[in-house]
């Protein structure tokens, strides 16, 4: 049983990380065929596009897509339909990744990264389950017209009802098999559109009995995520709600350069990138932190390749990376340094390496 990857470096410090990581992967032991393809800022400059049709259909034959990042300063002029970010969105809908898992764990070594106090994160393992294919990110009419000599800029939130239920699966199945919490977040005060969201995920609930299920409204969830942030354990909520509770969770825990991602569909296909972004202005220095994407390909072996037992192995490696003090610039304490050994981007995957030797 082959395992079929499709490698995506992509840009910024995705295309520098990749390689590590592909060593990391390689050194497991298991059968895996890589393939690479192009996608974003690099897949402008070669193709004319940011998504190449030969991408997607490279990305279908695929058990599953890891990805670098895309993105960079040098495209965000183009006009929006040929930026590299519309590659990612094409990948996400031309694969139908409507499932979107984005963890905020922290790891404890790294505690005092956050910007909260201590004990407001210490232990903190939130999964926000993000809507990906739909929304106002997806929805029609859109666009900028001219009305009466003015412009007129317009989008579309928009949720079919099939679409609210197949994500309040995922998120109730994995409440399940974590601590039975589900907080579905919407804004069901103002927008119909997510007074049916509200109405769908309780009607799943039904199927749900285990899990304790409540309802937020966005600004309060936002407000909760950094007053008592502990209270959560899975949150689900659409497309652009989670696009920014998201990045709210992911620097809870202090570490941007650490944070995995999944994106889904309904046959478990799946993209994995981390949560930071090509981060131009560090490429190319041998300083960015692996972890993130290697964290990415753990999620892969459990999501997509059916090996739990080695993403457990790759988890554990990364732990025992950080309990030996090895710490790229990113996680590097600012104050108490003892016990630690600053290191670059390639030793830190050597680091994980020898862990998993
Ligand atoms: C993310 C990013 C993307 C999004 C951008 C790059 C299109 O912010 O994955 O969270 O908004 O979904
Ligand atoms: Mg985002």
């Amino acid at each position: 049983m082959t395992h079929r990857v499709l490698v995506i470096p992509g840009d910024g410090i995705g295309a520098e990380i990749m390689p590590h990581v592909v060593r990391v992967l390689e050194s497991l032991g298991l059968p895996f065929a890589f393939d690479y393809a192009d996608l974003g800022g690099h897949a402008i400059d070669k193709h004319g596009t940011p998504l190449p049709p030969e991408t997607l259909t490279a990305a279908r034959a695929a058990d599953a897509v890891l990805l670098g990042a895309v993105g960079g300063p040098q495209w965000d002029d183009l006009p929006m339909d040929q930026r590299p970010e519309k590659g990612l969105l094409g990948m996400r809908s031309g694969l139908d990744l409507f499932a979107n898992l984005r963890p905020a764990l922290l790891f404890e070594p790294l505690a005092d990264a956050s910007s909260l106090k201590t004990e407001l994160v210490a232990d903190l393992d939130i999964l926000i389950v993000r809507e990906l294919t739909g929304g106002i990110y997806f929805g029609e009419p859109r666009g900028v017209t001219v009305d009466n000599g003015g412009r007129r800029g317009f989008n579309t939130y928009v949720y079919q009802e099939r679409e609210i239920e197949r994500i309040a699966r995922v998120a109730f199945d994995l409440a399940e098999k974590r601590n039975g919490r589900l907080t579905s977040v919407d804004k069901a005060n103002v927008l119909e559109v997510t007074q049916l969201w509200r109405d769908v995920v309780r009607e799943v609930h039904a199927d749900y009995p285990g899990v304790q299920l409540d309802h937020l409204y966005v600004d309060n969830a936002a407000m909760q995520l950094v007053r008592q942030p502990k209270q959560f354990d899975v949150v689900v909520t659409g497309n652009m709600f989670g696009d920014i509770l998201s990045d709210v969770a992911a620097m809870l825990t202090g570490s941007l350069g650490m944070l995995p991602s999944a994106s889904l569909n309904a046959a478990n296909q799946g993209l994995y990138e981390p949560v930071h972004g090509s981060a131009p202005d560090i490429a190319g220095k041998n300083i960015a932190n692996p972890l993130a994407t290697v964290l990415s390909a753990a999620m892969m072996l459990r999501y997509s390749l059916d090996e739990a037992a080695q993403a457990d192995r790759l988890e554990v490696a990364v732990k025992a990376v950080l309990d030996d003090g090895v710490r790229t610039a990113d996680i590097m304490p600012a104050a108490s340094t003892t016990g630690m050994r600053r290191v670059g981007t390639d030793e830190m995957a050597a680091a994980v390496i020898a862990a998993l030797a």
